[in-house]
């Protein structure tokens, strides 16, 4: 069987990475974080010096871009022309200029030609914001999860406190609004819930919770015949 996609979206920090390596690894499919490729190029077009709003710009810096998401034990190491830069796309830096990077057509073009290749021949959960509406219409299961402000803007907190990182709640409330207004808002691919997709809401939910619910529905599927 090729292609079975599981398409996880979501806003920012409501879980998705998390939930989607741990699923992938408990059923031994593919792991694939989309927004690690966004934010690879928006490092990229940082260390550059490129303006994230010069559309053109980033078109062609993406054309000329090898971008490689390898699986390892933690997730994937990401490499930008070969470089392994998987700590330093995390950074608060690139975080608010990512928006502005994927909002432009021809970085999301080449990103959903790459998304959709690496899940030809593979089951693979895949994460993001427009995967069950755009890169996987089809995908016979979606998920969309959420978590309140509140419950995200901690998750992140230590999350980056964890690498050292120290940023405030309030800082990080504020950022994880305006992402997500970027990317509900942009004409291209915005982040939104498709029809069909089944919404989690994580907020009160353990991490072995929101996992072994998302498997259910995973496993479900795979034992109808339409998803085999
Ligand atoms: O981990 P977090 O939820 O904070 O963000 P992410 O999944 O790493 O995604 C970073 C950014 O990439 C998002 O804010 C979107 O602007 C963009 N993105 C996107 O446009 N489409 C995707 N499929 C995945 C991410």
């Amino acid at each position: 069987m090729t292609g079975f996609v599981v398409a996880i979206d979501g806003p920012a920090a409501s879980g998705k990475s998390t939930t989607a390596r741990l699923v992938a690894e408990r059923l031994d499919f593919l792991y694939l974080d989309t927004g690690a490729m966004y934010r690879a190029v928006t490092w990229k077009a940082v260390e550059r010096g490129l303006d994230l709003d010069d559309a053109i710009a980033l078109g062609e810096l993406v054309g000329d871009t090898a971008l490689t998401l390898e699986p390892d034990g933690q997730g994937a190491r990401v490499l930008v022309d070969g470089q392994d830069v998987t700590d330093r796309i995390r950074t608060p830096e690139i975080s608010r200029g990512v928006s502005a990077v994927a909002s432009v057509p021809a970085v999301r073009t080449r990103m959903v030609e790459l998304q959709r290749a690496a899940a030809r021949s593979r089951r693979c959960v895949m994460e993001g914001r427009d995967i069950g509406t755009v890169v996987f219409p089809d995908a016979p299961v979606k998920i969309f999860l959420e978590a309140s402000l509140e419950e995200r803007a901690r998750r992140r907190r230590d999350e980056l406190a964890a690498r050292g990182v120290s940023q405030s709640l309030e800082e990080l409330r504020r950022e994880i609004l305006e992402r997500d207004r970027l990317d509900s808002e942009r004409d291209e691919s915005p982040l939104r819930r498709a029809p069909d997709a089944i919404p989690i809401d994580t907020t009160g939910l353990t991490i072995d919770e929101q996992v072994a619910e998302v498997v259910r529905v995973v496993e479900r599927a795979l034992s109808e015949p339409a998803g085999g």
